[in-house]
């Protein structure tokens, strides 16, 4: 009796750690395909510090202020862009003031804080936007 019951026990637990030897394996399976996934979208293209006028357009305002600066959530900047200066320009998307003084509606993004990517647009960046508005 308690040598059937010994073999019993063995046998229950070598059981017990196969499954858990296929289990770990599947985890570590598992660990290895998570890697690959989160690996990929790495070499996906961000929207690069070089990128031009357009492509920061399209991606940091074109949501509130339509594809072609035509205006939607935020008003039309595509023929007003004309009479802005770059340090006018740069003020209203960076903290937000208008030229003549006016505070924008916090709807519009204070960008210098907002970021692009959640990083400060350069100079050469919001001039790029500007100048691309210009040419709409
Ligand atoms: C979440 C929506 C939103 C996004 C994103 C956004 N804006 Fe705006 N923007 C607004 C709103 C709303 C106003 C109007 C604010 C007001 O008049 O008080 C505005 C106003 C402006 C103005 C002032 C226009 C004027 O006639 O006084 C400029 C310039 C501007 N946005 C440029 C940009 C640029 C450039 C970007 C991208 C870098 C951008 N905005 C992204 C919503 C947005």
């Amino acid at each position: 009796m308690k040598t059937e019951t010994l073999v019993g026990v063995t046998l229950l637990l070598a059981a017990l750690l196969s499954v858990g030897a296929y289990q770990a394996g599947v985890g570590i399976s598992g660990v290895g395909v998570a890697g690959n996934q989160t690996a990929a979208p790495s070499t996906g293209t961000p929207v690069a510090a070089s990128a031009g006028g357009p492509v920061l357009f399209a991606a940091n305002c074109a949501g509130c202020h339509g594809a072609q600066a035509q205006g939607g959530v935020g008003p039309k900047l595509a023929g007003l862009a004309k009479n802005w200066t770059a340090p006018e320009f740069a003020h209203a998307v960076l903290d937000g003031q208008a030229p003549e003084g006016r505070a924008l509606a916090e709807t519009m993004p204070r960008f210098k804080t907002a970021g692009f990517d959640g990083v400060p647009p350069t100079d050469e960046q919001v001039s790029a936007i500007l100048t691309f508005l210009k040419k709409l």
